[in-house]
């Protein structure tokens, strides 16, 4: 949520700043700004996309140091106003932020009183005040005497034409990145900003802060004394965070096609089919640890929390352990008690959302043992937790998540195996499932390869306000899932809903214009299931059945997509991947931008 660049070199500031924003755009889009230290501060911002602020950059914005800023508006409407970055009354200081100031009523009421004139609604604008007020000597003791006034997250980047040699970078709460380049240096929130011009980075820890000059940086604490945090070399493909279409299509769409190469990332290096077991090292557990887990708790948010229940379905399923998803931003406000033989897991793409990174501080707080399902490698959850595993799905750029989830579930499976091979789970078992993972990249292909029929159905579906997604026991969290997608890129309502609790209430709705999508695998509910089918149809819900082949749904008139047969366990997968196909073509065929759906940002960093 909010995208920040710094820069500090010998190039022109102001185009390789726009440029870089364009990278962060999936973490917000609804206005964009950049700030410039030449011989004065220059700043230029604009409400819209990156491309609109490319569009009125002045010719001439000359100046070695800058930042910009892409945002994802929380405190005020998206206004020319509002976007960052900030500058104070005297135009001399600038600043982009990520995060909240929660304070930040407080301390506008306190600037008006001073007599500053406020330009914006939002919280940031409050910290370039700040700074300007302070009368520290120094940029980095100007920036630490605002902080100490401000309460919240955030992630900032300062300039000053007072200082014109440097950024000073500040995060608590909100990811801030270093570059080093050849004697240029770069800021950024997040990794696609940077790999462009240089794969050496430094983590920000939260407390810190950083002086970046152009021939290196320097971190230190608030209390200005210094910390030894240093760059290291990541291992990635710069061109894998290339944004925008690729071959005229949405980034959804090549994530979708890219899921048999991600979820074999996953596996690989992780089975052992000696043992029928899986080995995930970085769990840091041996087998008498994990034999003494007596629960697992699964937190995510969104998409990744509907995983966390199909994980939670495998683990209960293959190690006999009872086990739970909830949904992360609602768990620390419960007061949960935090149990010492509990295992929990947090899961997510990014690494960064808030609610879930809070709610694993608050176990590990109260003493429990938390590991990590992460994509994002270096992110704030993975350096969080006591372990875990990190995803392999590549980066994900699209807003509507598809093959971070689905390695997310090959995660979930692999510790489910692990978990299960050391207790209960014979060897037959272990082989079976063992197979039936290796078997995921092909069946994957073959349900991708079904993409027209499930075109055609998805138009039909585009055209119906509302429509419900059902599915029981180890077919409800995909239909949470395939409803979840199809209502953020597509706009309409849909609701996922327990099969067996259709007859308790919703089955009101069902009439020709709401149709149903359900999820009726081949196994011990078909029967049921089935049942549940009829009592739609009688009813003149129009019915999207995703099945196994040989399922037999006799004269009931439906749009048939059948997926591949896996193992019982492992069947969410397949049937999940046709109903990301489905919320796409609806999306499409609604002329909706697919891979920024609106009101919607890739990384959800503020609670
Ligand atoms: C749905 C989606 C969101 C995320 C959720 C968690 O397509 O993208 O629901 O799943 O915001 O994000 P991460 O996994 O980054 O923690």
């Amino acid at each position: 949520m909010c995208g920040i660049v710094g820069y500090v070199g010998g190039q022109n500031a102001a185009p390789l700043l726009v440029e870089a924003l364009g990278r962060l755009e999936h973490r917000g889009y609804d206005s964009a700004g950049v700030a410039v230290v030449g011989s004065q501060l220059r700043v230029t911002k604009r409400a819209g996309r990156v491309r609109d602020l490319a569009e009125v950059l002045p010719k001439r914005m000359p100046g070695r140091v800058g930042i910009g800023h892409t945002r994802w508006a929380t405190h005020g409407p998206a206004t020319d106003a509002n976007a960052h970055p900030h500058t104070d009354e005297s135009g001399a200081v600038a600043v982009v932020h990520n995060g909240i100031i929660d304070n930040a009523a407080a301390l506008r009421a306190r600037l008006v009183d001073q007599g500053v004139s406020l330009v914006s609604d939002t919280d940031t604008e409050v910290f370039a005040h700040l700074v300007a007020l302070s009368d520290a000597d120094t940029l980095e003791g100007k920036v630490v005497d605002a902080l100490d006034a401000v309460e919240g997250t955030y992630g900032l980047a300062v300039v000053h034409a007072g200082f014109p040699d440097r950024v000073v970078v500040a995060r608590n709460g909100s990811p801030l990145l270093v570059g080093v380049g050849d004697k240029e240096m770069f800021v950024a929130s997040d990794l696609a900003a940077l790999v462009r011009h240089t794969t050496t980075v430094a983590h920000l820890a939260d407390g810190e802060l950083a002086t970046v000059t152009a021939s290196g940086f320097t971190t230190f604490r608030r209390d200005l004394t210094r910390t030894q945090t240093t760059a290291r070399e990541v291992d990635v493909d710069p061109s894998a965070y290339e944004h925008g279409p690729i071959d005229g299509r949405p980034r959804m769409y090549t994530e979708m096609l890219e899921q048999p190469a991600s979820v074999e990332r996953a596996l690989r290096g992780r089975l052992d089919e000696r043992f029928a077991t899986a080995h995930l090292g970085g769990l840091e557990m041996d087998a008498r640890e994990l034999r003494a887990v007596r629960r697992v708790k699964i937190l995510g948010c969104g998409s990744a929390y509907y995983v966390g229940q199909m994980g939670a379905s495998l683990i209960e399923e293959l190690a006999r352990v009872p086990a739970d998803a909830e949904a992360a931003s609602e768990f620390r406000y419960r007061s949960p008690v935090i149990e010492p033989d509990t295992l929990y897991v947090a899961v997510s793409q990014s690494g960064e959302t808030i609610d879930t990174l809070l709610a694993v501080e608050e176990i590990r707080r109260k003493g429990g043992r938390v590991i990590g399902l992460v994509n994002v490698v270096g992110s704030a959850i993975a350096r969080a937790c006591d372990g875990g595993i990190y995803l392999h799905a590549g980066p994900e750029i699209a807003v509507a998540s598809t093959k971070a989830l689905t390695t997310m579930f090959v995660g979930f499976a692999l510790l489910a195996l692990q978990l299960g091979r050391v207790r209960d789970l014979s060897v037959a078992d272990g082989r079976r499932l063992v197979a039936g993972l290796q078997n995921l990249p092909a069946q994957i292909e073959q349900v991708l390869d079904g993409e027209e029929r499930i075109a055609q159905a998805a138009k039909a579906l585009a055209e119906a306000e509302s429509l419900f997604f059902v599915g029981r026991v180890r077919g409800f969290p995909v239909a949470r899932e395939g409803a979840q997608k199809f209502k953020e890129i597509s706009y309409r309502h849909a609701e996922a809903y327990q099969m067996s609790e259709l007859k308790h209430g919703p089955l009101a709705l069902i009439s020709p214009e709401v149709p149903t999508v359900a999820i009726v695998p081949d196994d011990e509910l078909t029967d049921r299931n089935v049942a549940a089918l009829h009592e739609i149809d009688a009813r003149g819900g129009p019915l999207v059945v995703v099945t196994h082949a040989g399922v037999d749904l006799g004269d009931l008139r439906v749009e048939r997509i059948d997926v591949p047969r896996s193992e019982r366990e492992l069947d969410p997968l397949l049937l999940t991947v046709p109903l990301q196909l489905l919320a796409y073509h609806a999306a499409l065929a609604l002329g909706h931008d697919v891979d920024k759906p609106r009101n919607l940002a890739k990384s959800v960093t503020v609670e």
